[in-house]
């Protein structure tokens, strides 16, 4: 298989907590990211999803370098690109584009869509030299879909699902090979959500992109998804193909997740059990021990709390839905 564009091991990050106002004592750390791995191939979409603080968002800051990693490495086309600084990052940041969750707050409401599809423009010219940046501007409105005619208006003269047009707009003006999508589509309604991922769909097969496409529901990410990984509390609990999770889920998780997503055919969901999870998810500053869902999985045992799932194939288990869980008594739910 080719080389991945996006390796990404054993990513670790840890935000200190610390006590006191003159002399900041560290009191430990928040886990949000504790030991990830995957990877994206190109022209290929992987699907991240979990629940609201599980990490996601610091993954994408991560392979951005917008913070940090404590501890793992990002390769990008086989080139190590954790802690890169100055020039060799801003090479690389032209490559990897982040469109954000919430089209209302990441524009600057003072600034022309012109002079927010065209910022990047500032920071790499060569893209587009300055004669030359009205026209890209418009091509990029009307690659997405909006007149390019509506240059010179405010971002409050947009509709939401318009707005994060411009968004993606911003993010393609460099021509990357990489977007992480993080939530792109979750502050919009439902009837606007299908058009922005048709959109984004459309982006990728035209310009051969790339894309970590993050929601925090199943039901988001499976049309666009090739492969979907789950996380839970810092950790990527299953990974697999979108046949495997969604047709063979082996991890509880996910089995919970997905029995949570409606069915549109009325007598699929009569057959249905939906899994309700108890207890409230745990503080990522001080995660159970060993299996990190323990405290909300049904199947639980001692075992459980004393080792640590490792996210491999599970034993005993062949065929085609084989695939990457982390659970010491992974299986196919029987009754779905
Ligand atoms: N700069 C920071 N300092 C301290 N803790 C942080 C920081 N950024 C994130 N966290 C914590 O790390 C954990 C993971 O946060 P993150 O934003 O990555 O989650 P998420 O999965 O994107 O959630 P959401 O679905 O709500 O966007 C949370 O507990 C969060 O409070
Ligand atoms: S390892 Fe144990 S607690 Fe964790 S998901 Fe599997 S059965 Fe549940
Ligand atoms: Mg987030």
């Amino acid at each position: 298989m080719a080389e991945p564009i996006l390796k990404v091991d054993g990513l670790v990050k840890h935000f200190p907590l610390t006590q006191g106002i003159v002399f900041k004592r560290r009191i430990g750390a928040v886990q949000a990211v504790d030991g990830i791995s995957f990877e994206l191939h190109k022209g290929e979409t992987l699907g991240i999803v979990g629940e609201s603080g599980c990490g996601k968002s610091t993954v994408a800051k991560v392979l951005m370098n917008l913070e940090r990693a404590t501890a793992g490495q990002v390769h990008y086309k086989g080139q190590d690109i954790t802690g890169l600084t100055g020039k060799a990052l801003k090479a690389v940041r032209r490559n990897i584009q982040l469109v954000f969750q919430d089209p209302y707050t990441s524009l600057n409401p003072r600034m022309t869509v012109g002079d927010i599809v065209g910022e990047p423009f500032e920071i790499h010219p060569e893209v587009a030299p300055k004669g030359n940046r009205r026209k890209a501007v418009q091509d990029l409105l009307d690659v997405v879909g909006l007149n390019p005619e509506y240059i010179n208006r405010y971002p409050h003269q947009f509709s939401g699902g318009q707005r994060q047009r411009i968004g993606i707009a911003r993010g393609l003006a460099l021509k990357p090979e990489i977007i992480i999508c993080d939530e792109p589509v979750s502050a919009l309604d439902v009837s606007v959500q299908a058009q922005v991922i048709n959109l984004l769909d459309q982006l990728q097969s035209e310009f051969d992109l790339s894309y970590v496409f993050i929601a925090h529901d199943l039901s988001i990410v499976r049309h666009i998804s090739d492969r979907v990984g789950v996380m839970y509390l810092g950790k990527m609990v299953e990974i697999g193909t979108e046949e495997q999770i969604y047709e063979h889920p082996t991890h509880p998780y996910t089995q919970a997740l997905l029995s949570a997503v409606p069915v549109p055919d009325p007598t699929g969901r009569e057959d249905r059990h939906r899994i309700i999870l108890s207890g409230e998810l745990p503080s990522p500053a001080n995660p159970p021990s060993g299996c990190r869902f323990r405290t909300r999985c049904w199947k639980a045992q001692p075992r459980c709390g004393e080792e640590e799932p490792l996210l491999a194939n599970p034993e005993g288990m062949a065929g085609e839905a084989l695939h990457h869980s982390a659970c010491h008594f992974a299986a196919e739910r029987e009754h779905v």
